[in-house]
């Protein structure tokens, strides 16, 4: 029943995706070149494997702009979250290393420093050797019971400071000008979406979410933010500031600073630029699975952070605490938490889309840092594999949203044009508010 609900859904879906961008003329079409060379006339951004010596932006590996600092997303978490940020460091020492077969190759207790790019497990064997890839943090306690270092920590009412849960910052010179500023935030698990009431599904150890923030000399011009390993990319400028002081240590400063706003929603820590409810993963009105975000503790990632840069190959740590660390842990490669439950063993449950318990995440490294669009990855909806930033917030939906001209909505300032009120319910009637929207979303967002 549900495929067929899927397939029905899809195939408008697909006649429209192809039809679209056949129409060159096509206002919409206009309007997504417009949304993506907003940078026109500005020097290409290129990946680290193209840049030389005369097109670098940055001075040296290891060199952290401050104005990466001082435009770092502050962000809202959920209001009643369970899983607030963690510290890997501190994560680390619940785990082993598996092989998806459950032989370990490195036993518990574990530091940051021992995770590296692979492992031999033998002294007797030095030429037995399982890259990272193939191996899964594993949890020495049941996860399920909520042991403590599954929780996180809160940031601090007054400053934002979370002094138990360092943000990892990977700044990434993409040449002629151009820098990428990548926050990483980690969450000890991932509490899944409900499906109609029932659930969670999709949860998981481990939860790497990230946010993007791409300059060009020295000034913000995109941010992009993760959501269920896809994201959406918007002008800078489009995205909600909070004047906030800025803070030089622990002490404040009389500088005052305009920070973009990020909210994380409620379990899953998908990152979203308005609060309400999210329709998540499926561009359909079937919007069965939503996250929800409000404004909750607020987190300011720039004090207390570990700073790296990367230059497509090789991580130059910051001076700072990063140094004593080492920089062998961000190239493991493996999963940052169990491996999916076997259907077996009781705490696993199966609804048609999707496993209660499923894999952890990968690392930072996994997430194409070298990207020069603005997304991390394309989902296998978005066949014409586009990413415009979009020059509207995104609005959520339900009791928790916000309502005010400023944000656009579902159907983009398309729809939000047309006048009269009722002339514009009907027209989105006619549009689903899913596929249509979606699409032309795409290309007027
Ligand atoms: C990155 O830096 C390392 C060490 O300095 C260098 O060997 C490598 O070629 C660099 N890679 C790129 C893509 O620039
Ligand atoms: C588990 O997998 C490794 C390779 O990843 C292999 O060498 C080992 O023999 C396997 N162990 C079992 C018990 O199957």
């Amino acid at each position: 029943m549900i495929p067929s609900v899927l397939l029905l859904a899809i195939l408008p879906w697909y006649v429209l995706g192809v039809v679209v961008p056949w129409l060159d003329n096509d206002p919409f079409v206009e309007a997504n070149l417009h949304a993506t060379k907003l940078g026109f006339g500005l020097p290409p951004v290129l990946s680290p494997g193209e840049i030389t010596d005369e097109t670098r932006t940055l001075p040296h590996e290891g060199h952290i702009p401050h104005y990466v600092i001082d435009n770092c997303p502050l962000v809202h978490l959920y209001s009643e979250e369970t899983y607030w940020p963690a510290d890997v460091s501190e994560f680390i020492r619940h785990f082993n290393i598996q092989t998806g077969n459950k032989s370990i190759v490195k036993d518990a207790p574990l530091e940051l420093q021992d995770l590296s790019a692979g492992f031999s497990p033998t002294v007797q064997d030095p030429d037995y050797f399982v890259p990272s890839e193939n191996t899964f943090l594993t949890a020495l306690d049941d996860f399920g019971k909520d042991p403590k270092w599954l929780l996180g920590h809160r940031p601090d009412y007054s400053t934002g400071r979370i002094k138990n849960a360092p943000a990892i910052l990977i700044v990434v010179d993409k040449g002629n000008g151009w820098v990428d500023a990548y926050w990483f935030y980690f969450y000890s698990f991932n509490l899944g979406a409900f499906i109609m009431g029932y659930g969670p599904w999709g949860n998981h150890v481990g939860d790497w979410e990230h946010s993007l923030v791409r300059f060009y000399q020295g000034k913000p011009q995109y941010l992009w933010m993760s959501a269920h390993g896809g994201g959406q990319a918007y002008i800078f400028d489009a995205v909600e500031k909070k004047t906030r002081v800025q803070y030089a240590g622990a002490k404040e400063s009389s500088r005052i600073l305009e920070r973009p706003l990020i909210f994380s929603a409620r379990g899953t820590h998908a990152n979203y630029a308005s609060v309400g409810q999210h329709a998540h993963d499926v561009p359909f009105f079937f919007s069965a699975l939503s996250d929800f975000t409000d404004r909750g503790p607020l987190w300011d990632p720039s004090l207390n952070y570990l700073g790296y840069t990367y230059n497509g190959s090789v991580v130059t740590p910051a001076s700072g605490p990063e140094e004593k660390l080492g920089v062998d842990w961000l190239y493991f490669l493996g999963r940052w938490g169990d491996k999916q439950l076997n259907w077996k063993d009781p705490r696993q449950k199966w609804c048609p889309v999707q496993w209660r318990f499923i894999d952890g995440p990968r690392g930072p490294l996994a997430k194409h840092l070298e990207r020069t669009g603005l997304c991390q990855r394309h989902k296998w909806w978005n066949f014409w594999g586009g990413c415009p930033a979009r020059r509207s917030i995104k609005r959520g939906q339900g009791l928790d949203a916000e309502h005010n001209d400023l944000v656009g909505d579902n159907c983009g300032i398309l729809l939000y044009r047309i006048r009269p009120k009722w002339l514009r319910s009907l027209a989105r009637l006619v549009m689903w508010r899913g596929i249509a929207c979606f699409t032309m979303d795409y290309f007027t967002g």
